[in-house]
């Protein structure tokens, strides 16, 4: 599948957005040396976005699932007071190394709590409200993360999901495989939920943005 942005499209509207902060640019470009699926992470233009979607609602508490080398972790990090908390969740050790160096540079790291584990485990044992909550990671388990981030939302926090369009895989029927069949499953889901007020925003690879609705 082609992008679904045309990448001179993207670096423009990169280019003229937030700028990056130099240990988030040192850890892209680490990233992107060193690790094997360095496309994962959000990058400076979704990962700006996220960083306003923290500062528009005032968020104090952010849960992400799905940290890999950090990117994303430090866009919230970086948007919150100094008493803020980023909660996020990784499994994979080498990943986590790489970011809890980047973490120990940033004047914003010790914001930042790693849960290492499955995040179905983590989140079981959290208790919220979270003002920010951020679904990265497997993508089998994306109906379980929504339906678990729904009870730990704030009133007026919101949920964002990525890689929601998965490359446009999610047009076609039948799904070619698992993982395309467990997105559209979500989108079923996240579309007819009474509960919150969802857009599909057409961000990078496909982005929900969640809030609950006035009544819950
Ligand atoms: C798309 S990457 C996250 C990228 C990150 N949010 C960023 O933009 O910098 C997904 C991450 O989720 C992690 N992951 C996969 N399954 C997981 C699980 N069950 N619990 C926690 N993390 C998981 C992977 O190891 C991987 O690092």
């Amino acid at each position: 599948m082609p992008d679904l942005v045309l990448p001179q499209v993207e670096a423009y509207a990169a280019a003229q957005s937030l700028p990056e902060t130099p240990v988030r640019r040192a850890l892209r470009e680490e990233t992107h040396r060193t690790m094997e699926f360095a496309r994962m992470l959000v990058g400076p233009l979704e990962g700006g976005f996220l960083h306003l979607m923290a500062r528009l609602v005032r968020a104090e508490r952010v849960l992400e699932i799905g940290m890999f080398t950090g990117y994303s972790a430090l866009c919230f990090a970086e948007a919150l007071p100094a008493h803020g908390r980023v909660v996020t969740c990784e499994v994979d050790e080498e990943s986590a190394a790489v970011a809890r160096r980047f973490f120990s540079q940033s004047p914003h790291g010790a914001k930042i709590e790693i849960r290492m584990g499955p995040a179905l485990e983590t989140m079981a044992d959290l208790t919220g409200p979270f003002d920010v909550i951020f679904i990265d990671a497997d993508k089998q388990n994306y109906v379980n993360y929504y339906r678990r981030a729904v009870e730990l939302l704030s009133p007026r926090g919101v949920i964002l999901i990525d890689n929601v369009l998965w490359d446009g895989q999610v047009l076609l029927d039948p799904p070619p495989d698992d993982r395309t069949a467990a997105i559209q499953e979500l989108n079923r889901i996240v579309a007819a939920d009474s509960r919150v007020n969802a857009v599909l925003a057409t961000i990078r690879d496909g982005l929900w943005i969640i809030t609950p609705t006035a009544s819950h």
